[in-house]
This record gives C-alpha cells, sequence and structure tokens, in this order.
C-alpha cells in the first residue's frame, strides 16, 4: 500500500545545505512509490514578529527551492499552510485535547521563550499546530531532522488519546523518519554547533543560493585544526569530520575513501576540491530557482497544491466534527 508523506519547513531565508542534505533531500527520494505533500509552514513563522514584504518573499522562496531541488508538483502536493483553514480549525480542536504539562516541557519552547516572563502563547502552541499539520493529511511517514522529533511524540500521543476517546481510526498515528547522525551538518566556523539559518555570521553555512566566490571562501576558511591530517573523528576532528561528511554527502563517496585519497595532502587541497564539488551541486538548483522564482508557473503550482490539500483536509475536517460532534452534521 502506498503510504502518506507529509512534512514542512518554514519560509525563512538562508536555506542552506543542512536544510538541504537533512531535510529537502530525503523529501525529493521519498517521492518514489509514496504519495507525498510537501508544505511552506507560514503560520508556524509568525509565532515570532515577522516583516509581513519579507515573509511573502520568503514564502516564494521556499517554494521555489522545493521544486529545484526536485520535488516535482506532478506527482508532489505542494502548498503554504495558510491557505488551507483547516490546518488553524484542527489545531483548536487539538489543543483541547493537550496539556499544559506536556507544552511546558518542550525543549524548543523553552529555549525560545528563555529569560523572558512571558512569551507568545503562538509559541506555546507551536506543536499543536504541527500535529495538526500532521494528522490533517492522514500522513503515515513525517521526515524531519532530530530536532523534531520531541514535536512528533507529542503528535503520536494526541492521537492515540483521540483515538481512544473518540474512535480509533479517527486520526492515522504517524512516524517520524529522522535523519542518520552523519547527516547532521554542522556550522563551518564553529564546527561544534549546528550549522543554522540564524547563525550571525554569514560564513558559518552554505546557503543553496550561494555563488561560486561565497562558497569558496566559506569552505576555504571552514575551520579545521593544526595537526594536517584528513581523517574522520568527530570530537576531536569536529572542522575536518564535517567537511568529509559535507563532501560524502554530496558526492555518495564513502569517507574512508575520501580519506584514503587525500593522505598525505594538505587541507588545503581538499577543501579547494571540496568547493568545487559543493558548487557544481548547487549550480543547477541556483539555475532552475532562478527560472522559476518570479514566474506565473509558481504561483500556479502552488495554487494547484492549495486545492488538492483542501480537498484532503475537508474531508479530514467532516470526520472530525461528526466524531466530536460539532455542527450539525448537515453542512
Ligand atoms: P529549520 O531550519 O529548523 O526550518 O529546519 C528545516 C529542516 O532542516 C528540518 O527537518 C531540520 O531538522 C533540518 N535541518 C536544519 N538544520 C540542519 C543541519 N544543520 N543539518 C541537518 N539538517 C538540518
Ligand atoms: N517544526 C518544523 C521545523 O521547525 C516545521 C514543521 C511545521 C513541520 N509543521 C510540520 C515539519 C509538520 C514536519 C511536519 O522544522
Amino acid at each position: 500500500m502506498t503510504k502518506r508523506v507529509f512534512s514542512g519547513v518554514q519560509p525563512t531565508g538562508n536555506i542552506h545545505i543542512g536544510n538541504y542534505l537533512g531535510a529537502l533531500a530525503q523529501f525529493v527520494q521519498l517521492q518514489d512509490g509514496n504519495e507525498c505533500i510537501y508544505c511552506i509552514v507560514d503560520m508556524h513563522a509568525i509565532t515570532l514578529p515577522k516583516n509581513p514584504g519579507e515573509l511573502r518573499g520568503n514564502i516564494l522562496d521556499v517554494a521555489a527551492l522545493y521544486l529545484a531541488v526536485g520535488v516535482d508538483p506532478a506527482r508532489s502536493v505542494v502548498f503554504v499552510q495558510s491557505e488551507v483553514p483547516g490546518h488553524a480549525e484542527l489545531a483548536w480542536v487539538l489543543m483541547c485535547n493537550a496539556y499544559t504539562g506536556e507544552l511546558s516541557r518542550m525543549t524548543q519552547f523553552k529555549d525560545k521563550s528563555r529569560g523572558n516572563e512571558s512569551a507568545p502563547a503562538g509559541l506555546f502552541v507551536y506543536p499543536i499546530l504541527m500535529a495538526a499539520d500532521i494528522l490533517l493529511y492522514d500522513a503515515d511517514i513525517v521526515p524531519v531532522g532530530n530536532d523534531q522529533k520531541q514535536h512528533i511524540e507529542l503528535t503520536r500521543d494526541i492521537a492515540v488519546r483521540v483515538n481512544n476517546k473518540y474512535g480509533p481510526d479517527t486520526f492515522v498515528v504517524p512516524e517520524g523518519r529522522f535523519l542518520k547522525e552523519g547527516a547532521r551538518i554542522m556550522s563551518l566556523d564553529d564546527p561544534t554547533s549546528k550549522m543554522s539559518k540564524s547563525a550571525e555570521s554569514p560564513l558559518s553555512r552554505i546557503s543553496l543560493l550561494d555563488d561560486a566566490s561565497v562558497i569558496k571562501k566559506a569552505i576555504m576558511r571552514a575551520t579545521t585544526d593544526s595537526d594536517g591530517e584528513i581523517r574522520f573523528d568527530p570530537d576531536r576532528k569536529p572542522g575536518v569530520s564535517n567537511l568529509l561528511t559535507i563532501h560524502s554527502a554530496f558526492t555518495g563517496t564513502p569517507i574512508a575513501r575520501t580519506e584514503r585519497a587525500y593522505s598525505g595532502r594538505g587541507y588545503g587541497a581538499f577543501k579547494k576540491d571540496l568547493a568545487e564539488i559543493v558548487e557544481t551541486s548547487l549550480a543547477p538548483i541556483r539555475g532552475t530557482y532562478e527560472e522559476i522564482r518570479y514566474s506565473e508557473e509558481l504561483i500556479r503550482v502552488l495554487k494547484d497544491g492549495a486545492e488538492r490539500a483542501n480537498a484532503i483536509a475537508e474531508r479530514t475536517m467532516k470526520r472530525v466534527k461528526d466524531r466530536f460532534g460539532l455542527g450539525t452534521g448537515r453542512a
């Protein structure tokens, strides 16, 4: 039986090779043999204040990147969260079946609200909106990074809780598909922390749309160590190990073979080759992105995606309303 896949990415700038290797590449692979739904979660993005003009731009950026990396709108549904009202509607129903205690334990909430006496309520219930995203589409599989594990667990807990109370097939209980440890890409200038969209230094990451000179600069300046040996040892050589991970992720070459190939040669040669590999891998993505980012085609894809998503969401909402006794049942 074909499985349904659902995932979402927030429309923020600086989508980087960590997002690509960790999440987007998986989205593309999962299209074979599954029914995939990929969302741009703009309502999640406003949990912290956003500039409206920038947000609109970022939504289209991420949509264009989805297509540029190989998400195929003929096979997968691609849409913007706020264009399907069911997300907010189901989120309310789920909020009434979740507990403040379990939400208080979410580490992402604790991190983002740290130091503030009061935080936006949206930040607190963010995981419930995420649960609604997933349960609205009866998703079987949710490909995400390890940082989302706790949110997936909460989604499963809520689904099971509602099923116990309102009928076993109210919701499909989804499974997370988490990245392998090796797929975690670290910051280039501080390889002990994760590559992130929000780090201040642009040299900490390679964004998917960076051009050759920026890519080269970031890789040539990447933090390594002084022993000059190209060897995978994340504890003692986090910088070199991160570059080996990136090399292997882009080329498919096992790390051990790359270690042998560069044995006795300096970091300079390895970095130079790696910069070229990353640049050749990203160039076609950048090319397609530029072709479609400002096209009418992109708007059409998202409109069609929202229609297809809405058709599924409306069926789920009807089922949920019937189970809960909401409305007259005749609308
Ligand atoms: P975010 O940047 O939090 O919107 O993440 C979008 C997706 O990319 C999520 O599935 C993350 O787990 C994944 N991701 C973010 N940063 C990295 C990283 N440095 N390495 C691997 N995957 C990442
Ligand atoms: N919370 C996810 C992140 O920060 C984004 C997200 C929102 C998501 N809704 C989702 C991911 C549903 C998977 C499924 O990365």
